[in-house]
């Protein structure tokens, strides 16, 4: 098997898939002020993609919306697309696909509390079923071919369960993510660290590479983890909303060039997204809505004087050129003196 796994540095960093927000157009802004940064340093970064419907994937229809969801670059590598479902027939056809779109791996998606997503079947309520969860991950391997595949779990159901974690770990995912908290807590209590270096060893000894996730603000935070648990790596997701230089473990950008990134990622979002010749050609028109922005508006403009009134102008915009006209006027007005 080809994996790129076990060729990382120690401790790498991951980028978490998150819904409607790890898209292509905010990967790319990772590639571009994570990974280039090669003045010094940087931790190896792997980049996943927000999660898809192998159900969706499997069908003609399906597919060829979710593409959208699946479009990457070069500059993303290594990039995982993560899948969730509980079919193993469809997951088995969603993963020779993502082999086929040249993805370096594949992540089944264990660890989900959404309510219509635990009501496929799939995501956490796969932990209260071990048995299809070992079907559907031998499904994957068999559709991937060559392809790593990879699991994201949480720590139990309702609480630590050690033999969920043994069960999932015998069926030997060439890594396994392990969001340290349960299903029961979702994100509302802090990530259970204490819990980890337990379950690394367990999946040590099974040879697995093994990445903690749960509440980590930034490098010198995820190195101190890593050492403490025996983490091979350490996954990144709301602490990396807003801040696509993150990894690059350096100074934060000023605001200017911090809002200069936001611009960019917006204009990626509206050429691949918005009703360009981009999206006709690469999407078949499948357009994304502009408000999916809003989210990433909110990230990056936060924490400084103004920026609670800059925000609510740029929650009205609804194109790249509204947003940049709003950011220079703003900057004339003084929100420039302050970068
Ligand atoms: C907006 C949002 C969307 C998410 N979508 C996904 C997803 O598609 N797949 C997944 O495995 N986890 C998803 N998660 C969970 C994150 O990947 C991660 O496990 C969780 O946020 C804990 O990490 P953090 O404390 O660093 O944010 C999502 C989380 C958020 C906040």
């Amino acid at each position: 098997m080809k994996s790129f796994w076990g060729k990382l540095n120690k401790p790498f960093f991951a980028l978490a898939p998150m819904y409607d927000v790890t898209d292509a157009p905010f990967r790319a802004m990772f590639a571009k002020y994570s990974k280039k940064a090669k003045a010094k340093e940087v931790p190896d970064l792997v980049l996943f993609t927000e999660f898809v419907s192998c159900d969706g994937l499997a069908s003609e229809e399906g597919r060829s919306k979710l593409l959208r969801e699946l479009y990457y670059t070069e500059a993303e590598r290594p990039i995982v697309a993560q899948v969730f479902g509980a079919r193993p027939g469809n997951m088995e056809k969603a993963a020779r696909l993502i082999s086929e779109l040249g993805f370096d791996g594949l992540d089944l998606n264990m660890g989900c509390p959404d309510k219509a997503i635990e009501k496929q079947g799939a995501g956490a309520a796969l932990l209260k079923d071990p048995i299809l969860a070992r079907e559907v991950v031998a499904a994957a391997k068999q559709g991937a071919g060559d392809l790593p595949v990879s699991v994201k779990t949480r720590l139990g159901y309702n609480k630590l369960d050690l033999v969920w974690l043994e069960k999932i770990i015998a069926t030997k995912p060439a890594a396994l993510t392990v969001h340290l908290r349960t299903r029961k807590e979702m994100s509302l209590v802090p990530a259970r660290w204490s819990d980890f270096p337990p379950i690394v060893t367990l999946a040590h000894e099974a040879g697995l590479v093994v990445v903690g996730n749960g509440d980590v603000v930034g490098i010198a935070d995820g190195q101190q983890k890593a050492n403490a648990s025996g983490a091979d790596g350490i996954m990144i997701g709301r602490g990396a909303f807003g801040r696509p230089w993150l990894f690059a473990g350096g100074e934060e950008p000023v605001l200017k060039e911090k809002l200069k990134i936001l611009e960019e990622q917006t204009e990626l979002f509206w050429d691949l997204y918005g009703p360009t010749e981009t999206n006709k050609k690469l999407f078949a028109g499948h357009q994304k809505n502009f408000a999916v922005m809003k989210k990433h508006f909110k990230a990056y403009v936060s924490g400084f004087a103004g920026a609670s009134n800059l925000r609510a102008k740029l929650m009205a915009a609804e194109n790249p050129e509204a947003v940049k006209k709003i950011i220079r006027e703003a900057e004339k007005e003084g929100l420039g003196c302050l970068v």
